[in-house]
């Protein structure tokens, strides 16, 4: 391979590879909305999120609560999906800062 294309080509892997990594990093609103809606109906709606006495007062205790409803249904997810689906709860429903 020439000089101009092996560094034109090295530029583009890099470009990409950035673009996914700063892409994976950020929770995905839209995935959590369907890992919720697939998988979290069996003991509450979504009206749990906005009943007067939430039990939840902050975006650590959401993270546990997430983390302790996901282990009784033992969904097996992943820390992303589970990140996920916390962005989607908290700006559907807390919006915690
Ligand atoms: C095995 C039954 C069960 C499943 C399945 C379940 N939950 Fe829950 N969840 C509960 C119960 C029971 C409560 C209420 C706990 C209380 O009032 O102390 C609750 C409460 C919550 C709350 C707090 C609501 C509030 O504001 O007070 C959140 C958030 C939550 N669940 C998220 C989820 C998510 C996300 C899933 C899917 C991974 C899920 N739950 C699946 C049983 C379940």
């Amino acid at each position: 391979m020439d000089q101009p294309r092996f560094i034109l080509s090295t530029t583009l892997f890099l470009a990409a590879l950035m673009f996914y990594a700063g892409h994976a990093k950020a929770a995905d609103l839209n995935q959590g909305e369907k890992l919720y809606k697939a998988n979290c109906f069996s003991c509450h709606d979504s009206s749990i999120h906005t009943r007067p006495d939430s039990i939840i007062h902050s975006l650590s205790a959401l993270k546990k609560r997430v983390q302790f409803c996901e282990s009784m249904n033992k969904l097996g997810w992943s820390d992303a999906q589970k990140g996920d689906v916390v962005a989607y709860l908290n700006a559907t429903f807390y919006k915690f800062k």
